[in-house]
């Protein structure tokens, strides 16, 4: 399949030197074949569908690097609580009664609204991962989907030792639709697993020479409750116990000392701001310009829409920036243009695409969307980095297109029943959470 955006203003990465006011993209199976101005080459491409961007930006798909897209089941329940009163008294029994078709639907629903609002890769670590791993096959999205190698002792349940359907899950799912799936290892957090289980976690990682996602420094209390059992850190804990020697995606990283940010740094492990669920979990803020500044890989993520509550990665864009604005007093700080690489490039790399996403050029995957820029809001548009950054919402998004094939198209889901996935939904959560769902 050969498609031809026609006449489209091209922000093909963060920088404005890239940026085409009028141009053309040609695709070809899952890449991009060429990107550029000349309408000479466009008429010589002889595409099977041509798509006409008059009024609207491309720009590379928007990757969500940290989130539980089954989370949606549980949109709006158990909010205004501490991380701890909402993780371990509210979510994690809900979570103990939910299996493949719950988490199916919910994922499913998920990446609906992400489809909706421009994102074309997540990084997706849950329950039931079969089920989300087929409902991303189906949904032509591109995912990192991770799976646990121990079951945590979350309930005080007995640690199962599940290594062996982890390397499963590896094997069954890795590189799946076309290459669109990797598999990285779940550690939920330090504080769910034993030393033992940490260490033993990484060595599989090691073996099936993948990566490792997991929650790091998420609030206070975290790293408090970790300095008192072991005297080290998280960070420092998952540098012993080998975590960080294969690539790693750490969600958070609030509370980190300039000594924890070398080791990220050291280790090159890729860093996920969730602005909006630090925000409404009390955790914090997260030093992401100071993180950004010593050269680590920084990407964006919404978390679950349980702490979020929705999955709307412009809401994260504006976010991350305005509040680091506003906590150092200092607006030169997450320029538009740094905000739009850790939504784009920077979450392709974290994710494990680099080199591959993230960016609109010749050989790269033809992962990209395009923006109405008709709207008020909108007008005039004057820096389109800005205007995607700052006054964008996720509903401007038209088109989507995810490995060379139509997701999304004049706003219309392509993939994705999306009445029968709310029908599905609520019916689910009114199983799930009695009396507060329809
Ligand atoms: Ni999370």
């Amino acid at each position: 399949m050969k498609i031809l955006i026609r006449n489209v203003e091209i922000l093909a990465d963060h920088d404005l030197k890239h940026h085409i006011k009028n141009g053309f993209i040609g695709i070809n199976g899952n890449k991009i074949d060429f990107i550029g101005e000349d309408p000479a080459e466009a008429a010589k491409f002889n595409p099977d569908r041509v798509i006409n961007g008059t009024g609207k930006i491309a720009m590379p798909g928007i990757v969500n690097a940290h989130t539980h897209a089954a989370m949606t089941l549980l949109r709006n329940f158990a909010n205004d609580l501490s991380l701890q009163d909402w993780l371990f008294n509210n979510v994690f029994p809900v979570e103990a009664k939910l299996n493949d078709e719950y988490v199916y639907w919910g994922t499913m629903l998920a990446l609906g609204e992400l489809i909706r609002s421009g994102v074309t890769a997540i990084a997706d670590m849950y329950l039931h991962m079969d089920a989300v791993a087929n409902a991303i096959l189906e949904s032509g999205m591109r995912a990192n989907v991770c799976r646990i190698a121990f079951h945590f002792n979350k309930l005080g349940d007995e640690p199962i030792d599940q290594r062996d359907q982890c390397r499963q899950y590896f094997n069954t799912w890795n590189n799946a639709g076309d290459g669109r799936i990797k598999v990285y290892v779940e550690v939920h957090s330090t504080y769910t697993l034993e030393k033992w289980q940490l260490i033993k976690s990484a060595e599989l990682a090691g073996e099936l020479g993948t990566g490792i996602q997991i929650h790091l420094h998420e609030t206070a209390r975290e790293v408090k409750e970790s300095l008192e059992a072991y005297n080290a850190t998280p960070i420092e804990i998952s540098k012993e116990t080998g975590i960080f020697e294969v690539p790693v995606l750490a969600a958070h990283c609030v509370h980190v000392s300039e000594n924890d940010m070398d080791i990220l740094k050291e280790y090159n492990v890729n860093v996920v701001y969730n602005p909006t669920s630090n925000m409404k979990l009390g955790s914090g803020v997260a030093p992401v310009s100071r993180m950004l500044e010593k050269g680590i890989n920084v990407a964006l993520g919404t978390d679950g829409a349980a702490s979020n509550n929705n999955l709307n990665m412009f809401e994260e864009m504006h976010l991350a920036s305005l509040l680091q604005k506003g906590v150092l007093m200092n607006p030169e700080v997450m320029n538009a243009s740094t905000v739009f690489k850790m939504a784009t490039q920077n979450g392709a790399k974290a994710i494990g695409f680099e080199n591959a996403a993230g960016i609109l050029e010749k050989g790269r995957l033809a992962d990209i969307i395009l923006i109405d820029k008709s709207g008020l809001h909108l007008t005039p548009l004057n820096d389109p980095l800005a205007a995607v950054v700052y006054s964008a919402q996720g509903s401007d998004v038209d088109t989507v297109i995810v490995d060379g094939r139509i997701l999304m198209e004049n706003k219309v889901l392509r993939t994705i029943d999306e009445e029968l996935v709310k029908y599905k939904v609520n019916k689910i959560a009114g199983e799930l959470i009695p009396g507060q769902a329809d």
